[in-house]
């Protein structure tokens, strides 16, 4: 699988993030999973994968329709059963996430990503994981909430780009 949707997407955040999605899953195992900026879903149908698989559901959010369509397509060829829901980050609002997850994957601009993590961050069944992907190169901001620590941080240079996984705290 892991095959098919590489040669079916671009891996917009690079190809590792992917797998790396579909193993977080595996050794998290979240029921509900919710992703903010999920583009043309390189990591959507990793997460998918394992959720469909896994009796779990995954909701997508984009603002670009275009994109959300090409995602729902490919989640079809697939057999992976997603959710994609339009939003716009600058208006996120809590009828946009009308429910807790387990696990909730942020991948949009970096400014949009801070003011999400931390509307979300309500979201998020106690023990559940929230993770951002960022692009600063950054370890250290944003800080997280307070009751999060951070229990991964991912992404090699030359990219300098690194994946902070929070979880909370029992
Ligand atoms: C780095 S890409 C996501 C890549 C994706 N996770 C993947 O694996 O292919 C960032 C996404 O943020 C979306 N985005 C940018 N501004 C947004 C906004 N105001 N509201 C919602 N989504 C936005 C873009 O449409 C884009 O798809």
């Amino acid at each position: 699988m892991f095959k098919e949707i590489r040669e079916l997407v671009p891996a917009a955040s690079g190809w590792m993030i992917g797998p790396l999605m579909y193993l977080m899953c595996e050794r998290t195992k979240p029921r509900k999973t919710l992703e903010l900026g999920c583009g043309f879903g390189y990591t959507s149908l990793h997460i998918a994968y394992w959720t469909t698989y896994n009796t779990g559901r995954h909701v997508a959010l984009d603002n670009n329709a275009e994109r959300l369509d090409q995602l729902n397509n490919h989640a079809k060829q697939l057999n992976l059963d997603l959710m994609t829901v339009k939003f716009d980050a600058h208006n996120l609002c809590v009828k946009n996430v009308e429910s807790t997850y387990d696990l909730c994957h942020v991948d949009l601009p970096f400014e949009l990503s801070i003011k999400c993590v931390r509307l979300v961050s309500d979201y998020i069944q106690p023990g559940g994981i929230l993770g951002i992907n960022h692009w600063k190169g950054c370890l250290i901001e944003p800080s997280g909430p307070g009751w999060c620590k951070i229990i991964q941080a991912y992404r090699p240079k030359p990219h300098k780009n690194y994946l902070t996984i929070w979880q909370k705290e029992d």
